[in-house]
């Protein structure tokens, strides 16, 4: 009886040895060692309504991998964009203190030094570039001043242009998705059959559509190549300025007051006090200014929950009157929309307040504008009423709804097809999806141009025969096991 379990032995070992064999080739190398040390990069995203700050983490011995960046913490600005300290430069500086503050202790000490901290900042800065371009280079100016005493590795504070601002959400979005390169099971990386994802990214003043094309742009503004990862992108983007959440209820509110007199899309039973001065000091309503008015007048407005008088106001942003190439999409912009994409910021807030707060169905178009119709068609009380919590602006949330949905179907013409293919999601990998992750990975070079190639050590065809060998070994195990296993039992039954 012993003898007969001293034979098994030799192939259960040979069995193990296999197995152990195969599980070290199929197991990422990472994730056997013991973390490494963390490197830390910063951003501040200072938008047209608000600054936030995010904090973001890598391996430090791994630098050029996909998905490995994520985000390590986040901070919101109090008060607004520093495009709103126009007259008080040293204020827009102040505000980011707070945040500094938090990065000072989110941070370890000894990697303050060796941490790029960027401040990027978009349409609201670009419209104020624009009406005063003296004041923007001031609050910049100021910011940086401020952001250099701190013991970060600060690389400037600037402007970025609407395609910068695209792009960058574009990368940041199939970065965090792994759609461009993936590590896979078998200790290699590939290059994911799915493709890359468009991004739609509604801001404070402006908005932005970025999807990979085929065909070349007939605008040549609108095309940017790509090198990632060894891999060719030719892509397409487009930033409309003043068609942010922000700057379209500003111009809605121009329009309400010299058409109606009344808001079609607030609610009925809600009534402001609007000061002119506000309506009108953004480049975005210039159009409608009119010759002379009282910028300290106040004028009373009140809402009329009027669904399509609303819906009318909303389609007066777009003019289809003309287009000089093959295709556009409104006010004579070059776009032939392909693919499927993932909408986020105020894209996902928007349809994120039907869905969960209004209770409404949103998986088609047809379906939105009705959900759209819904909330425009809600007097004050009820409004109040069906909405959990005091929520601020809602009296807004029509016509918010009411300008995706336009935009979306009228404005860049998607089908209820191409609707199916649209994701909304703020988040992808516990990340923020918008322009600074890929922003701070472009300047850090984070992303190689070059492909990963033969960097995990292992070449692929040794991989192979190993692969084959270890295979063989619990094959030829297994066979052994089992005529011993029958040769033992043949006795007994005798
Ligand atoms: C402001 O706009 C001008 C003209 O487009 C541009 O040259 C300048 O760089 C901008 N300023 C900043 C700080 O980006
Ligand atoms: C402008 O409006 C303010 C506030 O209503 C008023 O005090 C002022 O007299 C007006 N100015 C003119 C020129 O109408
Ligand atoms: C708005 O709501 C009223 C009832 O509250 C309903 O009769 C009407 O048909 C609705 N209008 C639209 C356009 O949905
Ligand atoms: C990462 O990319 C940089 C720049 O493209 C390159 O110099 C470096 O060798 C790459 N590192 C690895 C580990 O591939």
């Amino acid at each position: 009886m012993a003898g007969k379990v001293r034979s098994l032995l030799p192939p259960l070992l040979l069995a193990a040895a296999g197995l152990a064999g195969l599980l070290l080739l199929c197991v990422p190398t990472r994730d056997v060692r013991e973390p490494p040390a963390l490197k830390y990069g910063i951003v501040l995203d200072a938008g047209s309504s608000h600054t936030s700050m995010f904090i973001y983490k890598w391996p430090a011995d791994k630098k050029n991998d996909t998905g490995i960046v994520g985000q390590h913490s986040s901070c919101d600005v109090p008060g607004g964009g520093i495009s709103s300290y126009a007259d008080n430069p040293s204020g827009a500086s102040q505000s980011l203190v707070g945040c500094l503050e938090q990065a000072l202790r989110d941070v370890p000490k000894e990697r303050h030094a060796g941490t790029p901290l960027y401040l990027g900042a978009t349409a609201g800065m670009r419209l104020l570039n624009l009406t005063n371009p003296e004041a923007s280079t001031s609050v910049l100016t100021a910011v940086t001043h401020t952001l250099t005493q701190y013991p970060f590795d600060f690389r400037g504070a600037r402007i970025l242009s609407g395609q910068e601002e695209g792009v960058f959400g574009w990368v940041t979005a199939n970065y965090l998705l792994e759609n461009f390169i993936k590590y896979g099971w078998v200790g290699r990386w590939f290059r994911p059959r799915k493709g890359t994802l468009g991004a739609m990214d509604l801001g404070g003043a402006s908005t932005q559509i970025t999807f990979e094309t085929t065909s070349p742009a007939e605008d040549r503004a609108s095309e940017v190549q790509l090198h990632l990862y060894g891999q060719h992108y030719r892509v397409y983007t487009h930033s409309f300025l003043c068609y942010g959440r922000d700057q379209v209820l500003q111009r809605l509110l121009a329009s309400a007051l010299q058409t109606h007199g009344f808001h079609p899309c607030w609610p009925r039973g809600f009534s402001t006090q609007v000061l002119l001065g506000d309506v009108y000091q953004s480049p975005c309503t210039m159009a409608q200014r009119p010759q002379t008015f009282n910028s300290s007048a106040r004028v009373s407005l009140s809402g009329s929950s009027d669904p399509h008088l609303c819906r009318d106001l909303v389609s007066g942003l777009f003019s289809f009157s003309s287009c000089p190439f093959s295709r556009c999409s409104f006010n004579g912009v070059f776009q032939r929309v392909a693919g499927n994409f993932v909408a986020f910021s105020a894209f996902f807030y928007t349809v994120d307040f039907l869905r969960t707060s209004m209770g409404l169905p949103v998986a088609t178009l047809q379906q939105l504008e009705a959900a759209a119709v819904n909330v425009c068609n809600q007097t004050w009380a009820q409004l109040q009423a069906r909405v959990p919590g005091q929520r601020a602006r809602l009296a807004d949330y029509c016509a918010g709804a009411m300008f995706v949905q336009q935009l979306l179907s009228r404005g860049y013409g998607f089908d209820e097809r191409a609707f199916g293919g649209v994701i909304f999601q703020k988040k992808a990998a516990d990340t923020a999806v918008g322009w600074a992750l890929g922003y701070m990975l472009n300047l850090t070079n984070l992303i190689p141009a070059d492909p990963p190639g033969l960097r995990k050590g292992t070449d692929f065809s040794s991989w192979v025969v190993l692969l084959l060998l270890f295979a063989s070994a619990l094959l030829a195990a297994l066979v052994l096991l089992l005529r011993q296993v029958h040769s033992a039992k043949l006795p007994s039954t005798i």
